[in-house]
């Protein structure tokens, strides 16, 4: 089963990834845990590039996120599929969906057009939705920023741009009910991490 996690920065994604990766390992599951960008030797590059390297404008953003991407699920996701072990990946398509097309305005078609061609086979299972306030995951990079992590490009954004993102976060959501799963993630990290478990015993 692949399944992805995806909302705004600062929305507990990573804090979650690893409690459900524990708690699969625990049940007896094998699991893969990736990241995106990166993943792979390639994506990480495109990580470093599209953080902390120069302006660049949304298009060559997304082109940028796809080609990780494709790396991604040629090397690391579909391999791990096809021996039936359980993918849990830190963002896919969707954030490019949210983050340059809701954030940045890029055609919504064209970013679908674009996952067709990169990976037609490989789209999530279910995708876990971590819903909050920009104003709230706002309060907790600054809490983690002062435990002396830096913020990237995006997370410097202002809080109407994480609107925006959120808003086609949303609006996705509502279009692929099927796949989607909202979280309310104001909630402390343990009562999520519970409605987690009961959403992947569900599925
Ligand atoms: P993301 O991967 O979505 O950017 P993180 O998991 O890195 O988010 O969480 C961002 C910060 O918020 C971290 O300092 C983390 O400890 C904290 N955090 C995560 N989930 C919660 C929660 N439910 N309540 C309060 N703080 C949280
Ligand atoms: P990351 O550290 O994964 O985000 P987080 O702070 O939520 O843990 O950084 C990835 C950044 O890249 C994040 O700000 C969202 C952005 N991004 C896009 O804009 N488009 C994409 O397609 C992807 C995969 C990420």
């Amino acid at each position: 089963m692949f399944v992805t996690f995806e909302g705004i920065d600062g929305s507990g994604k990573s804090t979650q990834v690893d409690l459900l990766r524990d708690w699969l390992v625990g049940e007896g599951h094998e699991v893969v845990v990736t990241r995106e960008p990166g993943g792979t030797e390639l994506g990480e590059g495109i990580r470093q590039l599209v953080l902390n390297g120069p302006e660049m404008t949304p298009w060559a953003e997304a082109a940028l996120f796809a080609s990780a991407r494709a790396e991604l699920a040629e090397r690391v996701i579909r391999p791990a599929l096809q021996r039936g072990h359980y993918v849990l990946c830190d963002r896919f398509s969707d954030a490019t969906y949210a983050y340059q097309g809701g954030g940045h305005g890029v055609s919504r078609e064209w970013i679908r057009a674009l996952a067709e061609v990169v990976h037609p086979d490989c789209n999530p299972d279910a995708t876990l939705l971590f819903d909050l306030p920009p104003e709230v995951s706002r309060e907790r990079l600054a809490r983690s920023r002062s435990e002396g992590r830096t913020l990237d490009k995006f997370e410097q954004e202002a809080d109407s741009f994480f609107e925006r993102v959120r808003a086609a976060y949303l609006e996705r959501a509502a279009a692929e009910p099927g796949r989607f799963r909202i979280v309310d993630s104001t909630r402390p990290i343990d009562e999520v991490r519970g409605a987690l478990a009961s959403i992947v015993a569900a599925l």
